[in-house]
């Protein structure tokens, strides 16, 4: 089946389970959830609890071991993967250091528009990357990577602002994810980016077509912006609301905001 070409209501999982193939342990039980169109979705929960594996499933890298997930109407079993991947976009906690030109690092990220400078410069802006380009000495013409004559070595950081211009090449995904791609940054630096992605994503992204932005962070003070907040705990969903809901409710998710609010005073 084809992909939708916009969401209408949003993304939903009914009953998902999930193990690693291979493995008997149950890594997600029994999730029911619906991320609505438009909306921006935190995840949290303690290491372990299922955050990353959640975001495999809905990036089609694994398949449900039962239950199902469903874009509007269409279930996600039915579409191709690499369909369904071309409306995705974001960046992770992991990445690879591409030690090509800058240019090409982030171009990446939407092959067709490898070369489009437009389209790079675009990202570049969007991730909040400018301060990394222009400190390079070529700027998108610069070589990145030591093993490179003359490659300009980057920091952690630096690699990880690329990594996430490279996320950005996309314009208009279905599904944004962003599973910890600043941790290496500092916290008020991911506030403001994510600041800014959410802004860009309310009402859909640029036309409307009700794009779900996904966002895994362990700093509430990023979570709190979220539409919706999903707590993972031992491979179950445990509490879904806004901010202030769960605050209200005074349960997991009050207590680990209250924790690190404390921290933080
Ligand atoms: N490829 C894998 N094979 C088997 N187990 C895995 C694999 N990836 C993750 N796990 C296990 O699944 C559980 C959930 O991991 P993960 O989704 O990465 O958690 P989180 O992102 O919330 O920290 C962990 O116990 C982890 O060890
Ligand atoms: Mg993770």
């Amino acid at each position: 089946m084809p992909v939708p070409a916009t969401l209408g209501r949003g993304i939903r999982l009914d009953h998902v389970s999930f193990s690693y193939p291979g493995t008997s342990r149950v890594v997600l039980d029994d999730v029911s959830l619906t991320l609505p169109a438009g909306a921006v979705v935190a995840i949290v929960g303690e290491n372990g609890a299922g955050k990353t594996t959640l975001v495999k499933l809905l990036t089609k890298m694994y398949e449900p071991s039962s239950g199902s997930i469903t874009i509007d109407d269409t279930p996600l079993a039915r579409v191709r993967a690499d369909e369904w991947r071309a409306r995705l976009a974001g960046a992770f906690q992991d990445f690879f250091r591409f030690e090509f030109r800058a240019r090409q690092t982030i171009g990446l990220g939407d092959v067709p528009r490898l070369g489009d400078d437009v389209a790079v410069v675009g990202a570049v802006d969007r991730a909040g990357a400018g301060d990394v380009v222009a400190r390079l000495p070529l700027g998108l013409e610069t070589q990145l990577g030591p093993t490179w004559p003359g490659g300009a070595e980057l920091s952690f950081g630096q690699w990880q602002k690329l990594a996430l211009a490279r996320g950005f090449m996309r314009e208009e995904p279905l599904l944004l994810i962003l599973d910890e791609p600043t941790a290496a940054l500092d916290a008020e630096t991911e506030h403001a980016l994510f600041e800014r992605y959410a802004a860009a994503a309310r009402g859909g992204g640029v036309n409307g077509n009700g794009r779900i932005t996904v966002l895994v962070s362990h700093r509430f003070s990023t979570v709190r912006m979220a539409d919706l907040i999903v707590v993972l705990d031992g491979s179950r969903l445990v509490e879904v609301g806004t901010h202030e809901e769960l605050m209200a409710r005074r349960q997991q998710y009050a207590e680990l905001y209250g924790i690190q609010a404390a921290a933080y005073r």
